[in-house]
């Protein structure tokens, strides 16, 4: 805690939206329309009425106990049940759905075959893969298997694989360097790691094997050993890269597949408490978090969630264009989807590549009627393409966006343009750690309102407490931090290996007493919020030291550590810039060990280091070299006085710094240079300005 003013304490204003309430369209063929839910999900009937959410499910054994609160915040839900993730994925569907599309793969190459994958195709596919990892691989029930894979069918094959053994994969993002991916498979202790020779991005052939050597190389140096290396390849048989094959490490899955061709493997089924999947975040200490989904609570959630708010039918065609390496293509690209029996598409590559109307392309093409994004794609596509989606006859019933506050002029945007004034648009708030939705509007029966995510969803109860724990109520107009009071179905288990940590940092800023009681446990979800009187949110950003770039998290400890590799470097500082496309973008401040000067690529080396350590995400849009940083007196650096010098913004009271000299001196040097090279400041709006004032204030 700090003597910082907090966003509790100030005042926020902005312009009340109007609201868009959908058409009669859409209505008419909504999955929730009738507004009986609301009352059946209303707090008097929690936590039975996630029974509604587990009933979309095939249970080997019913649940006895819907909520187990024993051990708090350690909740299990449906206790007593058996399941398997991938049975409920894929096998169920097959009586009335063999032949439907479970997957369509569109390659970035416009000259490579759009391929449909059928739920007996894929039934073939993971059986065959699972058999491989069980038989071949020798991974047993509860083990983990990290993947490193790119957006290819290959990589929902083998999560559900995984799903089949009760194995517990952990999918790395693609576009993580090798470093980041040795970490992550140290921490969660794989012995296989799972990666693929190339992929395109941008019109190239991408080497990407190359890391899965890194990654090894670093989870020795962390002290552990990975057996094996299975290594898909994007053109069966032609080995697309540079990297030399391990002898007795690495192997090619599509020579060891004959061997399995026609095996079927039983699912194994699962307690409803056992772990699923892991998924690595970003938090406020260097070491990522493996956020532990769960098997039974996770797949209600997601299959509850894709039905109510993303309005899927199983004849839909249903697009979320996010990477399946973040939480969103895990919940809402294979699990929540394919749970319910759709046809669930995966594009390859980057949205403009070859042209800004690629999307729209695809949309028309596969006759899309769902389409999913983020705020950062959005902003991209209206700047680059404003009148690209209008050429193409695709037409979305409904539409999302997931991952970063959308601006209202962005949100109006994609509703009149993307959207052809007719998709319904939910803006949903949740993160890693939630499995699903958190705040977002019922799409046939709350109107939207650009900007703000909506209420809260069905059986959850978000309140925003100020820094006392005293809740502050709806169109006071004041921000604070946004918990939700009663645990859920999707919400992670704990940090993987680190429980200590998960009951710290998400539950002991407001938990009241140690009782069973979980109204004594609110969930701390670390983003600043303010609720309107209408009881819709608008979610503000980060309160803690995350950085959130195009929809990426990255923790300032993270790009400072990767930062101090450098062997010149002493001390980095990271701060947010406020970026046009991308949200957010990083900038870094570095001081150099005494008696260096400046020069030799400095600015160079530190930001092929954040690029080795972290991957090319977090890329710094510049690196500062600085005689000192602002600081405490007890030595702390001051990252809001350089947010406020990188963003053109008063940077507050500093006489109290140990060194209020250099901000002077570091404005001068900065602020000059930005204008020399045209980086003209914005204004501000009051959140933003407010962001930027109270950023690292967590420390
Ligand atoms: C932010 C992504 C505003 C928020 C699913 C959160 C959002 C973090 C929204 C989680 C939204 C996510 N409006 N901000 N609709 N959705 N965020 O873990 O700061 O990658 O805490 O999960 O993204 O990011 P994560």
């Amino acid at each position: 805690m700090t003597n910082e003013p907090s966003e509790a304490q100030i005042a926020v204003h902005w312009r009340e939206e109007a609201y868009y309430p959908p058409t009669a369209k859409f209505i008419a063929q909504a999955n929730a329309a009738d507004p009986d839910i609301l009352e059946r999900f209303s707090e008097p009937n929690f936590p039975e009425c996630f029974k509604e959410y587990a009933d979309l499910l095939s249970w080997d054994k019913y649940w006895h106990t819907t909520l187990d609160t024993t051990d708090p915040p350690f909740w299990k839900w449906f206790v007593g049940g058996r399941l398997n993730a991938c049975y409920n994925c894929v096998d169920r569907h097959l009586t009335t759905s063999r032949n439907r599309a479970a997957l369509i793969w569109v390659p970035e190459p416009e000259s490579e075959q759009t391929s449909a994958i059928t739920y007996q195709e894929l039934y073939r596919r993971v059986n065959e893969f699972a058999a491989l990892l069980r038989d071949f691989g020798g991974v047993r029930t509860g083990d983990r298997v990290t993947f490193h894979l790119p957006m290819v069918p290959e990589l929902p094959v083998s999560m559900l694989a995984c799903a089949r053994l009760g194995v517990i994969h952990s999918e790395v993002f693609g576009g993580f360097s090798g470093a980041a991916c040795g970490g992550r498979v140290a921490d969660s202790g794989s012995n296989i790691l799972v990666t693929m020779d190339g992929y395109y991005r941008n019109g190239e052939l991408v080497d990407h094997k190359v890391k899965a050597d890194e990654a090894v190389a670093t989870a020795r140096e962390l002290g552990h050993e990975v057996d094996k290396v299975l290594v898909w390849r994007r053109h069966p048989n032609s080995y697309a890269s540079k990297s030399p094959m391990v002898e007795g490490r690495d192997f090619f899955i599509d020579d060891l597949l004959p061997d399995f061709r026609g095996a079927v493997v039983e699912p194994v089924s699962m307690p409803a408490e056992a772990p699923l999947f892991l998924m690595y975040t970003s938090g406020t200490t260097g070491r990522p978090k493996g956020c532990q989904h769960s098997t039974g609570g996770y797949l209600a959630y997601v299959a509850g969630t894709s039905k109510y708010y993303q309005d899927i039918h199983p004849e839909d065609t249903y697009w979320c264009a996010a990477d399946i390496g973040w939480i969103t293509g895990h919940s809402y690209i294979v699990y929540g989807p394919l749970a319910l029996g759709t046809t669930s598409v995966l594009y390859e590559g980057v949205p403009t590549y070859p042209d800004p109307g690629r999307l729209w392309r695809i949309a028309e093409r596969l006759g899309v009627n769902i389409f999913h994004t983020a705020p950062t794609t959005i902003r991209m596509l209206r700047k680059v393409g404003p009148d690209e989606s209008a050429k193409y006859r695709y037409r979305f019933k409904h539409m999302t966006t997931v991952g970063e506050p959308i601006e209202p002029e962005v949100w109006r945007w994609y509703h009149d343009v993307v959207g052809k004034g007719e998709a319904a648009i939910v803006d949903t708030w949740w993160q890693t750690e939630t499995g699903g939705f958190l705040g977002s509007t019922l799409p046939a029966l709350q109107p939207m309102k650009p900007g703000s995510c909506g209420p809260g969803v069905l059986g959850i109860y978000p309140v925003i407490y100020d820094e006392d724990g005293e809740t502050i109520e709806a169109g006071s107009d004041r921000a604070g931090n946004i918990c939700i009071r009663n645990p859920w179905p999707g919400i992670f288990q704990t940090i993987w290996g680190q429980p200590e940590r998960f009951v710290d940092i998400y539950y002991s800023k407001y938990n009241r007493r140690n009782s069973t009681d979980w109204q004594d446990w609110p969930y701390f979800a670390g983003d600043g919020a303010v609720q309107a009187a209408d009881g819709y949110f608008r979610i503000l950003g980060r309160v803690d030291d995350v950085i959130n770039v195009a929809g990426h998290r990255l923790g300032t400890k993270e790009l400072e550590s990767a930062a101090l590799t450098v062997n010149e470097i002493a001390e980095a500082a990271a701060v947010p810039v406020m970026d046009e496309v991308r949200g957010r973008a990083v900038e870094m401040y570095v001081a150099l060990k005494p008696g260096l000067s400046a020069g030799a690529g400095i600015e160079a080396k530190v930001s092929e280091a954040i690029v080795r350590e972290i991957g090319k995400i977090a890329r710094p849009k510049s690196v500062w070299i600085v005689t000192d940083m602002p600081k405490t007196r007890s030595g702390k650096i001051m990252r809001r006085v350089i947010a406020g010098i990188s963003n053109f913004t008063d940077v507050g009271d500093v006489t109290t710094l140990a060194n209020p000299e250099i901000v002077d001196d570091i404005r001068h040097h900065v602020q000059s240079e930005k204008l020399t090279r045209g980086e003209v400041p914005r204004d501000l709006s009051p959140q933003e300005a407010e962001e930027i004032k109270s950023f690292g204030r967590a420390e």
